[in-house]
């Protein structure tokens, strides 16, 4: 109960900070998603957790040999493990905590959601202004010009792409990768210049569902704290961000955000033009 009581205050205090703020950012990641059913990648049951963190040398080896590796994708039976994390991804639906931060967005408190994680969800809750830092699984992108294809649209327009691979682009030649970011890859310089604009704005940061132990990313929080930003942290476990969280909602996502957006709204009342 203990516990409960405390958490409320935390969401309280968080806020009345939130209200106060001029321009609220978010920084998410793979915690917010637990509620729709992907695992996170470290802690209990995270995918790497179980396989282990990959080596930061998969861009290298992609680039060396983008015909094997796709060769290699296209058919092969991967580990168990990461087919239960794609099949999990490919029928995960938005959880309440996507939908909080829709709502926040439609209450223009949330200015932008910078999210590490690469599942669509927020796409599909209707989030509109949201930089996707680690690619976004369901496209396509050609590292030379950073053009990107939903899957199914370059598939329309290269027919003949798993004929002739690797597959190139249809404005540059160069060559087509996931979107998602591999370990090794340079965040593409168009979506990194947006984080560091929205963080450069930002005067409060929401850190939600994220360890907040990779980079860039994870170097944004204190960036807005050393202009003299806030930080609300949202995890139930501690994270290298707590310690400089001007606030620490202790819990879920999928159960503080509502709460959360219940108690602005209570401050600010439902209209966002009030
Ligand atoms: N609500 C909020 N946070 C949660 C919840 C939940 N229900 N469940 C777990 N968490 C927290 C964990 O405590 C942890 O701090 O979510 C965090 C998940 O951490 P990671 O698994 O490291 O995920 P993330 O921070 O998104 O990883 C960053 O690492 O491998 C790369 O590209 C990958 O984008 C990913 C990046």
């Amino acid at each position: 109960m203990e516990m409960e009581i405390k958490k409320q205050k935390s969401i309280s205090a968080a806020a009345k900070i939130i209200v106060q703020s001029r321009y609220t950012i978010a920084l998410i990641g793979a915690g917010l998603s637990v509620e729709s059913g992907i695992p996170t990648f470290r802690g209990a049951g995270g995918l790497w957790t179980k396989l282990g963190e990959p080596p930061n040398n998969g861009y290298e080896n992609f680039l060396a040999d983008p015909k094997a590796w796709w060769e290699q994708n296209l058919n092969s039976e991967v580990d168990p493990e990461r087919t239960q994390f794609r099949e999990a991804i490919e029928k995960a639906k938005p959880n309440p905590g996507h939908l909080a931060l829709v709502n926040l967005e439609k209450l223009n408190i949330l200015k932008h959601q910078i999210t590490q994680n690469i599942d669509n969800l927020h796409h599909i809750a209707g989030s509109k202004n949201v930089t996707e830092i680690h690619g976004n699984r369901i496209k396509l992108r050609c590292v030379n010009c950073d053009m990107r294809w939903h899957r199914d649209e370059f598939d329309q327009i290269r027919l003949d792409w798993k004929q002739n691979l690797p597959p190139k682009c249809n404005t540059c030649l160069g060559i087509v990768k996931p979107d998602t970011v591999m370990f090794g890859e340079p965040i593409p310089f168009s979506t990194l210049n947006t984080c560091v604009n929205e963080t450069r704005l930002a005067d409060c940061i929401l850190v939600i569902g994220t360890s907040a132990t990779v980079y860039p990313a994870a170097g944004f929080p204190r960036e807005v704290s050393s202009s003299g930003g806030k930080i609300i942290e949202i995890n139930p476990e501690e994270t290298p961000i707590s310690e400089a969280a001007t606030e620490s909602i202790k819990g879920p996502t999928e159960d503080s955000l509502p709460k959360l957006v219940a108690e602005i709204k209570g401050i600010i009342g439902d209209d966002p033009t009030s």
